[in-house]
Parts: structure tokens; C-alpha cells; sequence
């Protein structure tokens, strides 16, 4: 199994070590990789069994080494099956974790057309001390607008660490 992540604050490298673990504890061994440090070619994806892909969201879009690894993935000729795991904030919100709910895996999932076994969204992490003033200012707002903590000084994690075990048995069993 391939396992990679794009992050930028780390919370979907985070994501990526717990299904790394959960897979571990049903004997499948699959180290998490960051796309920022490139990845392998059409050859490679072929012959994994499953490639399993955990990626942040900002302003809108998946990282752009997510971007680009969709694009190298969907121009190989016989890539194994794709897991897609979005994270992002917008997933904190019920019904908004599935391909059909979530505007980004939806939108990255048509751009790429690609066939995913298994599409869903995870609930990220907020950490305003963490951003610089403009980012921060610009996702107050959209907290303001949404219904989400607008606080300064508040870090909040919304990751669901049971539904992210799910996710983990549902790949494990995609595996076989
Ligand atoms: C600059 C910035 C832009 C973001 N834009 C979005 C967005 O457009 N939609 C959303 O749902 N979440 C958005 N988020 C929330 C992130 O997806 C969330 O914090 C996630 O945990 C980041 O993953 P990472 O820690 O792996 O980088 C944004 C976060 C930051 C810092």
C-alpha cells in the first residue's frame, strides 16, 4: 500500500500516522509519505495495491502537491485503486463528509476524473495563534459566516479520531 499526505499546519500528516497505525494493528505495513517530497511515477502506482492519498485543504483547493499527484495519477495507464481523504474544515459540519456533501472532494474528484473506491472528508484543525494575521482575519470570517469559533486565541481540533479508525478499517478491508 502507498500512503501519502500534503499538509501545511500538519494535521493531515497526523491523520495519515493514525491509519498508518490502525493499519499496522491489522498487519498491513504502509509508512506515510509527504507528496511535497515528491512521488513515484506511473510504474510505481501501478504496482501498489492500493494508493491512499490524505490531503489538506486551503482557500478552496487541495494542496497543489495533491493537485499535481492527482494529474500524475490520473495520467498513469493502470494506477492501483485511490483512497481520497480530504481534510478540511468545512467536514466538521454533518453531511458535509462525503463525496456528495463536500464541496472539495467533489470538485477535486471531477477536475482529476477520477474514480476513487473510497472518497470521504475528515475535520481538520483551527489554530489562529498559529496563522499569520491575514489568514487568520479571513478565516474568522469564514467562521463568523459558518457558525465556528471566531476567537483569536483558540485552537480547536475537530478531528474525529473514531471516524478517522472507520476510514482506517474500511481501507484495511479495501486492501484485503
Ligand atoms: C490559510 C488556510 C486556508 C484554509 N482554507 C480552507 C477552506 O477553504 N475550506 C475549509 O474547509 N478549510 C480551510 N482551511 C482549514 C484547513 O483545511 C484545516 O486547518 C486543516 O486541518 C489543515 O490541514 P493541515 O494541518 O494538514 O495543513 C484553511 C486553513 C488555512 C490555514
Amino acid at each position: 500500500m502507498l500512503l501519502f499526505y500534503a499538509t501545511r499546519d500538519g494535521q493531515s500528516r497526523r491523520i495519515a500516522a493514525y491509519v498508518a497505525a490502525r493499519l499496522a494493528e491489522r498487519g498491513i505495513g504502509a509508512a506515510p509519505h509527504d507528496l511535497a517530497g515528491g512521488f513515484p511515477g506511473p510504474a510505481e502506482l501501478a504496482a501498489a495495491r492500493l494508493v491512499v492519498v490524505v490531503a489538506a485543504v486551503r482557500y478552496g483547493r487541495h494542496l497543489p502537491e495533491a493537485e499535481r499527484f492527482f494529474a500524475t495519477y490520473r495520467a498513469s495507464l493502470a494506477p492501483a485503486p485511490l483512497v481520497f481523504v480530504s481534510v478540511n474544515l468545512t467536514a466538521r459540519k454533518p453531511g458535509k463528509d462525503t463525496e456528495a456533501g463536500n464541496q472539495y472532494l467533489r470538485k477535486s474528484i471531477a477536475r482529476h476524473r477520477l474514480k476513487p473506491v473510497l472518497a470521504v472528508a475528515v475535520a481538520g484543525r483551527l489554530d489562529y495563534p498559529h496563522y499569520g494575521w491575514l489568514d487568520r482575519q479571513i478565516i474568522r470570517l469564514i467562521m463568523k459566516l459558518t457558525g465556528g469559533p471566531t476567537d483569536p486565541q483558540s485552537c480547536v481540533e475537530f478531528t474525529v479520531w473514531k471516524a478517522v479508525d472507520g476510514i482506517a478499517w474500511r481501507i484495511a478491508d479495501l486492501h484485503g
